[in-house]
């Protein structure tokens, strides 16, 4: 990298929906880069609760206070889509042992295909370790309100989806 080209991160995720420990991640991380993708996977095979363009919103309309970030979609491999866009850096968040478990044959295994991208980890605040967009989908349905989980209006359009508008 030359000393003056732009230092880009990407942020990955399925994002169905974005959470409170999201954003502490996305808080935290888009100052270490000149700008920060948060990239939705487009064509994950789980079923997901939110249609890929209305997760874009949510996205848009929460991250809009972050200058240096956009949210773009994707599809295939994340490193095809790191190495399109010119990205230095992946960041992903790692709340337990079983987190990592999970992260690092996928973090090695995308070294393998592009040894250039590097991926970082970050602890998320410790008030946000324990959330999950499944666990919070779970609580919602069955009337539960897991306050201070997700942004405000992302709380409105899980009680709207999950139990009827
Ligand atoms: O936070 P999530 O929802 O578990 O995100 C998982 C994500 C999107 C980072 C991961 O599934 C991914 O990178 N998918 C893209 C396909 C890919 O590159 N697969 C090979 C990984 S070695």
């Amino acid at each position: 990298m030359s000393a003056t080209a732009k230092r880009i991160g990407i942020f990955p995720g399925s994002f169905d929906p974005l959470h409170n420990g999201h954003l502490d991640l996305i808080e935290r991380s888009h100052r270490l880069f000149d700008e920060m993708i948060v990239a939705l996977l487009a064509n994950a095979s789980k079923q997901p609760l939110f249609a890929v363009e209305e997760r874009v919103e949510m996205l848009e309309q929460v991250l809009a206070r972050f200058g240096n970030c956009r949210v773009e979609t994707f599809s295939g491999l994340l490193v095809d889509f790191a190495r399109s866009r010119d990205a230095s850096t992946i960041v992903r968040g790692l709340r337990s042992g079983s987190d990592l478990d999970y992260e690092l044959p996928m973090t090695l295994m995308n070294r393998r295909m592009e040894p250039s991208v590097e991926t970082i980890f970050l602890l998320p605040s410790a008030d946000t370790l324990h959330l999950s967009s499944s666990l919070i989908k779970e609580v919602f349905k069955l009337k539960g309100d897991a306050v201070g989980a997700v942004p405000d209006q992302i709380r409105q359009q899980l009680i709207d989806k999950l139990r009827g508008a």
